[in-house]
């Protein structure tokens, strides 16, 4: 059973600017699924097409974003969602909050700078369901901010008052509301600093643990995914490079620029600087042909430029996209 099952998603940016048309391959045939009650970590450097897949598989597609190809379906308790063919109207009254919810890279995005918190929570809660009892709403927030951790007296504060690491966890307090059956998180711990970090991350995993929801972390911060996710995904340019459990991705990484993401990482008390990548990242409007890896690839090897590979699987639940890797190998 799956929460989502995304087949051979194409999304591309398409701009014009002075007559000279551009295409930008963010998402370029990703496949993957999201089960139930897994926090699954979605990996890669900046530029790599994260925000892009979140926010198609969130119903975020806005010009000039388009979905070309491919399916993103989901099952949800009481019905089955088709994310491409949905309704803007069905989206918003029946599956944002509600089934999804997505903490937006930056939290300001979702407080309003003129209103205090517990104003925003009334207006969210408003649109889906009507506020008839006042008091039984803010004693309902009150609780699910409690059980969340936070103290009572952020409702009455306004953004600007409170710390960036306590805004972030109003922003993902907001977001579980309605206990939505998928949190989708982009960089939720960018810009914070590395204790303020660890609170927001506990606070994540302990939604986990108390709702049972299906987590969808995005983060280029391969440490993150190390102490939260069930599960990763490393994309490169566009496309899935590996996926596994995180043990694997961390101990036995496979595609030679995960084993280049793992072995940078930096170990407690080191100092000296690691080596780091030839190359730069490719441009997605006009990204290189075969493994799109191949420009930065110490292993590259002739078919590498004319052939892309192939994500299979190579034990169960590790998929691998390289030439070097066989079926079950
Ligand atoms: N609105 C946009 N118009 C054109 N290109 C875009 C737009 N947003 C993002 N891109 C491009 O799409 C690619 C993927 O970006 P993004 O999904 O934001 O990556 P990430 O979240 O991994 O940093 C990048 O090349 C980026 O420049
Ligand atoms: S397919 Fe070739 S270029 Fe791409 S990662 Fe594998 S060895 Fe390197
Ligand atoms: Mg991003």
């Amino acid at each position: 059973m799956t929460l989502l099952s995304v087949k051979n998603l194409r999304a591309y940016y398409r701009t014009e600017v002075y007559g000279i048309s551009r295409t930008v391959q963010a998402v370029d045939g990703v496949s993957f699924d999201l089960l139930p009650n897994e926090i699954y970590g979605v990996a890669g450097e900046s530029s790599c097409g994260k925000t892009t897949l979140i926010k198609v598989i969130s119903g975020n597609i806005k010009p000039p974003l388009k979905a070309l190809e491919g399916s993103v379906n989901y099952n949800f308790d009481d019905y089955k969602v088709d994310m491409l063919q949905i309704s803007q109207e069905e989206l918003r009254q029946n599956v944002r909050w509600k089934e999804i919810s997505y903490v937006m890279q930056g939290s300001m995005s979702v407080l309003n700078p003129v209103r205090k918190i517990i104003e925003t929570f009334r207006d969210i809660v408003d649109t889906h369901e009507r506020i008839t009892d006042k008091k039984k709403f803010l004693e309902q927030t009150r609780t699910h901010i409690n059980r969340l951790g936070l103290p009572t007296d952020v409702l009455n504060a306004y953004p600007h008052q409170l710390s960036g690491g306590m805004r972030q966890r109003v922003a993902i307090a907001l977001a579980t509301v309605f206990q939505p059956a998928l949190i989708i998180a982009d960089e939720p711990t960018t810009a914070l600093d590395v204790v303020v970090q660890r609170g927001v991350l506990q606070m994540i995993k302990d939604i986990q643990t108390l709702s049972g929801n299906t987590v969808l972390l995005v983060t280029h911060d391969m440490a993150v995914h190390a102490n939260v996710a069930d599960r990763v995904m490393i994309m490169y340019a566009g496309r899935i490079a590996e996926e596994a459990p995180t043990e694997s991705i961390f101990n036995a990484p496979i595609h030679p620029y995960t084993q280049h993401l793992i072995h940078s990482l930096p170990m407690i008390g080191e100092r000296s600087t690691k080596a780091s990548l030839k190359g730069a990242p490719p441009n997605l409007a006009n990204p290189p042909s075969g493994c799109r890896f191949h420009p930065r690839c110490p292993y590259v090897m002739d078919v590498c430029r004319t052939e892309v590979p192939d994500l299979i699987s190579v034990k169960e639940r590790h998929r691998v996209a390289c030439h070097l890797v066989k079926e079950g190998s």
